[in-house]
């Protein structure tokens, strides 16, 4: 005769469709996390054993000074350069079986922007994923690239080249082939490098509402008096993990002290964590 569930196990079923999970595989898996994460391009480590686990159904922001290692994290969590050792689990499995999960809009420097080809066709560039290379895509998908187009303001631009936009504009464009994505978790280098005060709106009122959807958004950023009103998590970085946490209890003037070192003023940094009191 089978054993009466108990409550513990009746709710262990109900998370898990039926079948029993074994203690360790319980908790809700973390979007992304990563274990001893060492990334060299040389002699020296460009980051060197990180360990994150940054939260679902928030957004967390990646923190540090110029050549600390925050994109470098990046791109090796999508796998996308080698690691040296180190792992890396998004929503509890290995990255290469978690890509379809994954949107990621890179630094904007990064990007040739030469490439002929129209604001369209790179957010439907974003759906392919879904059909596949060669799938056509489908009328609804079509209208879907449109409607992501429209969300970041950028519809009326549909047929324009690339190349031919603002810096601001082709960043909207890079979000909207991030939004077509579909994606769960949503990895964004420096979205609001070099955009004017309505972009940057534009931008955080999309990422906020990917949020509220559930999603998790990672990403790095550089304008400390904006962290507290954006975020609800906080990675500071400096090759080295440097803190991780809430912004209430991690965004200070001791952590960011130390990613820093003496490049930020004292009285600066108090008065930026005091934003986060
Ligand atoms: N392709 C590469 N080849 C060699 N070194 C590299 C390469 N990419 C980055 N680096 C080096 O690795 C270190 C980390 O670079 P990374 O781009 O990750 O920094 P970052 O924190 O994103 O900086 P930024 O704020 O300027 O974007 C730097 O010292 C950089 O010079
Ligand atoms: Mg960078």
């Amino acid at each position: 005769m089978r054993a009466p569930l108990t409550m513990h196990t009746a709710a262990t079923l109900a998370t898990t469709g039926g079948r029993a999970a074994p203690a360790s595989t319980r908790a809700p898996e973390s979007p992304l996390a990563v274990r001893g994460l060492t990334v060299s391009y040389g002699e020296k480590p460009a980051i060197f054993s990180v360990d994150a686990d940054f939260p679902a159904q928030a957004m967390t922001a990646i923190i540090g000074p110029n050549g600390a290692g925050k994109s470098t994290l990046l791109k090796a969590a999508l796998g996308v350069i080698p690691r040296l050792s180190g792992e890396v689990s998004i929503f509890g499995t290995p990255v290469e079986q978690a890509r379809d999960r994954i949107a990621y809009v890179p630094q904007r420097a990064s990007v040739d922007w030469d490439f002929p080809t129209t604001v369209i066709d790179v957010v439907q560039m974003g759906l392919y994923r879904k059909v596949g290379l060669l799938g056509r895509l489908s009328g609804a998908m079509t209208a879907q690239a449109r409607e992501c187009l429209d969300r970041v303001g950028m519809a009326d631009f549909a047929h324009r080249q690339i190349g031919q936009l603002s810096g601001g504009q082709q960043q909207r464009v890079f979000l909207a082939r991030a939004l077509a994505q579909d994606a769960d978790l949503y990895l964004l280098d420096e979205p609001f490098a070099g955009v004017d005060a309505a972009t940057e709106r534009a931008i955080i009122d999309v990422l906020k509402l990917l949020k509220a959807e559930g999603k998790a958004v990672v990403a790095v950023h550089h304008d400390l008096s904006t962290v507290a009103d954006y975020f609800d998590h906080v990675f500071l970085i400096n090759v080295r993990r440097i803190a991780e946490g809430p912004v209430a209890t991690t965004f200070t003037p001791e952590n960011l002290s130390a990613a820093y070192g003496g490049r930020l003023a004292a009285t600066h940094m108090a008065e930026l964590a005091g934003v986060a009191s």
